[in-house]
Formats: C-alpha cells, structure tokens, sequence
C-alpha cells in the first residue's frame, strides 16, 4: 500500500503531481479561460462583497491559509485575516455577516477548527470548507466548500493536502477576482495556464531528491535549523521548519527574512544552517542582501533557487531548483525540497517518520 515506497509520507511527497491534477480537473479549464468550484458558484457575491474572509486553522493548513492571505489580497483586494483556530474561537472576536469565513482542515476533524466554525456560524457569518476528508465533520459543519481530493494522507505529516489545499484556494482566488474584476484578462489567462503546469514543476522539483538526500546527510546533525522566505514564501519558510520538527525532531524556526536583523541574527554562527527560500521574485534583491548578512556570520546556506540562478548559487552553500512559475503559485514548488530535506534527515536520524512521537493525524482534543 505505500507503493513501493519506503514511508507513507514519501509516497505522498512524490503523489503530489498526480494530487494537484485530480484537485483541478474538471474544475480548471485553462484553454478555455474557465474556472469552476462546485461549492463557490453559488456563493461568489457573498464572497465579492464581503468586509473581510476571515481563515482559521491550525497548524500545516494554517500555513496554506497564510499563502491564501497573500493571493487573496493580491489579486481578488478583499482584506484577509489569517487565525489560528484555537485563538479566534476563545479571543470574543469581531464578526458579523458581512464576514465570510474559509475554514481549511486536512482531516476535517480538527476540534478547534470545529468549534471556530460553530462560533463564526453563531454570529451570522458564512463559512466556507477546504477539508480532503469527504463527509468529515467539517466539510459537514460548513455551508458550502471545495475538498482537495488528494486522497488518503497517511503520514502524519502533512505534505500533499498543504499544496492541494494551496491549489484549491488559489482557484478560489482566480475565480473571485474574475468576478470582482480586479485582474485584467491577460493576467487571469496566465495564471490559469500556468497553473495547470505546477503539476509538471512539481514533477521537476522531485527529480532534485538524491541531490537533497546529500544535503540531508551533511546537516543531519545540525541541532538549530532557520528559514527564512519574503512575500508568499516566508508561510512556506514557516511550514518548512514545521515539517523539519514534526519528523526530525530538530528544533527549528521559520521567519519572514528580513525579521532576522531583529533578533534571530544573534543565533548565527558556523553551526547554523540556514534555508532560505531565494527564487526569482519582487524580493530578490531583498533576500540576497540577507544571504550576505547570514555569510557574514559564518551561516550555513542552503537556498531554494529558481532554476538557471547564478547570483545565490554563488554564494550558497548548497542549492536546490526548483522551476520557475509566477510568484503567487511558486509556494506550490518552493515547498516540494522542504518537504525532502525533512523526510531525508528524519530517515538518516533513525526517527519514525509516517508517525512522529506525541502527534495524532487528527487533533480531536481542544
Ligand atoms: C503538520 C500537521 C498538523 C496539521 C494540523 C491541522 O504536518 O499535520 O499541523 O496540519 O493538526 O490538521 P487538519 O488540517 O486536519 O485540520
């Protein structure tokens, strides 16, 4: 059942070509300048003419929720606020129904998530389901929603339902900001086909896995991990580190780059590793300068590049490509090397990596 491969996690890792596919089938016609969720052709005035989409979640699908924050923002210019499900439900926050909630849950069984929603639902709001398990409580709770359809996720660390959920909202994005009219034709052409390729850049960022194997073997030790990313990879900076402690039990921390200036540049000597996330974007030159301060410092760099890098190449440490795709959708391949740096130093250190000491796959208890 693991496919021939040696965990459940790495399985899903390398399903993740064939997941993002089935997440759009049917639902992304990019020659034809359609898309279409099920669940949000009814609710797209609710949606366009909300105050505010509020996101709540925890953990992995939190992340996916930050990345939604910024292509939500970006192009569809509705306010987001992204919430830790667990925080929003006991903190009496401020909602009413001018507000549209977008609950995001693998399992669908998360129990505060659940209680986020009930509590938005009793004041008025509507809310709206990204979950993967079909008829989870969630996905049941909700008003309306889109699954993921990646299918079983075993590993307890999550990694294909991170980037299906990524791909389900961004379509959410596209969708919204067509009928908002705040993307012009070309722009909403282009996303939409190259979103259909991200199956194809995955794939490609896949064949770096014995090359990051190596890198795993050399940091394997390293008792503190950074990473650092800027705009829509500093929430895959943070689901990088998650995903190194969930399974190696590494400590490790994620930062907006140009945080580090504000304290965690303290941390850096020739024993810290570094993985910064330096693909070709609004913010290059930005994350370059901080590569220089983390070399300066003796820092360890292993950075995520844009294939065809030469600029961080030169500096790094180590590098690992991946394809280049319009800055909204490269958390969908930034993510795919993070995912195997952990799993390979997971493996290397012995851990159990589909189920990782103290972690339940769905978190029923508040
Ligand atoms: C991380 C992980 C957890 C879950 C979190 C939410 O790899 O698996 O952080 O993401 O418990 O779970 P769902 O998405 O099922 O609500």
């Amino acid at each position: 059942e693991k496919g021939g491969y040696e965990h459940f996690m790495l399985k899903e890792i390398f399903e993740q070509p064939s997941v993002i596919k089935d997440t759009y089938r049917g639902r992304l016609l990019a020659d034809q300048g359609i898309v279409r969720l099920g669940g949000l052709e009814d609710h797209i005035e609710k949606f366009i003419n909300a105050d505010r989409i509020i996101i709540v979640a925890c953990g992995t699908s939190w992340h996916a929720g930050l990345v939604a924050e910024y292509i939500f923002e970006d192009l569809v210019r509705i306010p987001v606020e992204v919430e830790y499900a667990s925080e929003f439900r006991y903190r009496n926050p401020i909602i009413s129904e001018k507000d549209v909630v977008i609950a995001i849950s693998q399992s669908g069984e998360t129990a505060d998530t659940l209680a986020a929603i009930k509590l938005a639902k009793s004041k008025g709001a509507f809310v709206y389901g990204v979950c993967n398990v079909v008829g989870s409580t969630i996905s049941r709770e909700t008003h309306s929603g889109t699954y993921t359809h990646a299918g079983p996720e075993i590993g307890v660390a999550s990694t294909k339902a991170f980037t299906t959920q990524i791909t389900v909202l961004a379509m959410m994005a596209l969708r919204l900001a067509k009928a908002k009219g705040t993307i012009s034709k070309p722009d909403y052409m282009l996303y939409l086909r190259e979103l259909e390729l991200i199956p194809t850049h995955v794939e490609e960022a896949l064949k770096t896995d014995s090359k990051i194997e190596e890198i795993s073997a050399v940091f394997k030790d390293a008792r503190n991990f950074l990473y650092l990313g800027r705009g829509y990879n500093f929430p895959v900076a943070l689901e990088g580190a998650l995903k190194l402690k969930e399974i190696s039990y590494i400590h490790a921390e994620g930062y907006p780059a140009a945080e580090m200036k504000h304290g965690p540049i303290a941390l850096i000597d020739e024993q810290m590793p570094v993985v910064v996330i330096a693909i070709k974007s609004d913010h290059y030159d930005k994350v370059v300068s901080n590569i220089q301060e983390i070399k300066a410092r003796k820092g360890k760099i292993i950075a995520v590049v844009s294939k065809g890098d030469t600029v961080v190449r030169e500096m790094a440490d180590y590098v690992m490509e991946v394809p280049h795709t319009p800055e909204a959708l490269t958390p969908l391949v930034t993510t795919i090397p993070l995912q195997l740096l952990s799993y390979h130093i997971a493996v290397m250190l012995g851990r159990n990596v589909d189920q990782p000491r103290n972690l339940a796959k769905s978190v029923t208890v508040e």
